[in-house]
C-alpha cells in the first residue's frame, strides 16, 4: 500500500530525511510531500512520530480524469463501504495543478457526490457532510490530469499538537518550525536559542525533539479511529504505538533550550505554551541586541519579524547582521522574506532554502559562523 505524507513546500527533503530516520523505507520526496510504501500501522506510526508531516494520507487509488464525469466515475469505481457507513460523516479536500480540472471546489463536490451516491445505492441511505469534524476526510490531489485519492489518517493537519494555547502576531506552524530545526542542522546536543521566540513555536518544537516527545501524543484521536474499517486489532495496535512512544521519552541530559523575546506578552505566551507541552525551556524577556555567545557555542534559530505582517526596521536587520558576526562557532538559521536581511548580514549564507510559510514564500538562511 502507498502512503503519502504532505509537507510545506520546500520542506519535502527535510521530511524525507526525518521519515528515513524513523525507519521508513523507500521514501521518495516529490512536490508537496513524500511517498513511501506502508500499511495502516506504518501510517499511524508516521502520524504519531513525524514532526514535519502536515498530513499522512493512505492511498485509495489512482486514475486519469480530464472532466467531471470521468472524475465521478473514477471515484465511484472504488469501494467506499469498508470505510464509511450511512451514519458516518464525510468531508473532501481537493487540490489541482496543471490539469483540465481547475476548480478545487468542483472537484470536492463531484467526489462527494460519487461517494454518497454509491453508499445510497448499496445501503439505502447516504452519509452526511461535516466540513468541520468529519469521521472520514477524503483528500483528492490532481496533477497533470492524474487523480490521486486518499484518506487522511490523522484526520486533519498534524501541526495541531495540542499544546499551543497562546499565539502571537505572526506564528509559524509547528510542522514548519520542526523542518527549520532540521534544516538548521541542530544536533540536539548543543544549546539552542530562539531570541525572537514569539509564542515559542521553534523553541518548544526543539525541546520536544530533544526529549523525543512524540508530536502526535498530544492529539486526542487520529482520524483513522473513526473509520468503519478501524477494528479491534487496529485499536490495539494504535494503543501499543502510543505506549511505546510514551516510553521512549527522554527526561535526562537534555540540551539547554532558550527562548527570548522583547515583548513581555510573548514571554508569557511562550511560558504558558511550554507548560501546556510539559517541557522545560529557559524563557526570558530580552532584546536580540543583547544576545551573547551560548556556552558552549550552539545554534540560534529564529524567524525575525518580516514586513509582511509586522513592522520591520532596517536597524533590526543591521543588528541581526552584527549578531551573526559576533557569534563565532555558532550556527545561525533565520527565516526571512526577500533579500534585505541577507544584504544587512553582508555575506551569502552557507546554505539556504526556499520554504513556504502558508502562502508566503520565505528564505531560510543558514550561516555556519
Ligand atoms: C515573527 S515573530 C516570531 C513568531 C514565532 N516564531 C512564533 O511562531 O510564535 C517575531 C518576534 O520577534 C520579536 N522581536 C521583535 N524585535 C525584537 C528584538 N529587538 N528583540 C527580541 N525580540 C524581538 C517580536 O516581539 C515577535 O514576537
Amino acid at each position: 500500500m502507498e502512503l503519502f505524507a504532505t509537507a510545506a513546500k520546500g520542506t519535502e527533503g527535510a521530511l524525507r530525511d526525518e521519515l528515513r530516520e524513523l525507519g521508513f523505507r523507500r521514501v521518495r520526496a516529490t512536490r508537496g510531500g513524500v511517498g513511501f510504501p506502508g500499511d495502516l500501522h506504518a501510517a499511524m506510526r508516521a502520524c504519531l512520530h513525524s514532526r514535519i508531516a502536515v498530513r499522512v494520507l493512505w492511498s485509495v487509488g489512482h486514475f486519469a480524469a480530464t472532466d467531471g464525469q470521468a472524475l465521478y466515475d473514477g471515484i465511484r469505481s472504488f469501494d467506499w463501504t469498508p470505510h464509511l457507513d450511512p451514519r458516518s460523516t464525510l468531508a473532501v479536500k481537493a487540490s489541482c495543478r496543471s490539469s483540465k480540472l481547475t476548480h478545487s471546489q468542483f472537484i470536492a463536490q463531484r467526489t462527494k457526490d460519487a461517494i454518497v451516491d454509491q453508499l445510497r445505492d448499496r445501503q439505502g441511505t447516504r452519509p452526511d457532510v461535516s466540513r468541520d469534524d468529519p469521521d472520514v476526510l477524503v483528500v483528492v490531489r490532481i496533477a497533470k490530469d492524474q487523480v490521486d485519492v486518499y484518506l487522511d489518517v490523522g484526520g486533519g493537519s498534524l501541526h495541531k499538537r495540542g499544546w499551543r494555547t497562546r499565539i502571537g502576531t505572526a506564528p509559524i506552524k509547528e510542522t514548519l518550525a520542526a523542518a527549520i530545526l532540521r534544516l538548521g542542522g541542530w544536533d540536539r546536543e548543543r544549546p539552542l536559542c530562539d531570541p525572537m521566540c514569539g509564542a515559542g513555536t521553534i523553541a518548544i518544537e526543539a525541546a520536544a525533539w530533544a526529549a523525543n516527545l512524540a508530536p502526535g501524543l498530544g492529539r486526542k484521536e487520529l482520524g483513522v479511529e473513526r473509520w468503519k474499517s478501524f477494528d479491534a486489532g487496529a485499536r490495539q495496535a494504535l494503543a501499543e504505538l502510543r505506549e511505546e512512544a510514551r516510553a521512549a521519552r527522554r527526561r535526562h541530559r537534555l540540551p539547554p533550550v532558550l527562548a527570548y523575546d522583547v515583548d513581555p506578552k510573548m514571554v508569557e505566551a511562550t511560558r504558558a505554551n511550554a507548560r501546556a507541552a510539559g517541557l522545560h525551556l529557559e524563557v526570558e524577556q530580552a532584546d536580540v541586541r543583547e544576545l551573547t555567545a551560548l556556552e558552549p557555542p550552539g545554534f540560534v534559530i529564529a524567524n525575525p519579524p518580516y514586513d509582511e505582517r509586522l513592522p520591520v526596521s532596517r536597524e533590526l536587520h543591521r543588528e541581526l547582521g552584527a549578531m551573526v558576526r559576533r557569534l563565532p562557532g555558532h550556527t545561525i538559521a533565520l527565516l526571512t522574506m526577500g533579500r534585505d536581511l541577507e544584504r544587512a548580514i553582508g555575506r551569502p549564507p552557507d546554505k539556504w532554502w526556499l520554504v513556504h510559510n502558508g502562502p508566503l514564500e520565505c528564505r531560510l538562511l543558514r550561516y555556519d559562523v
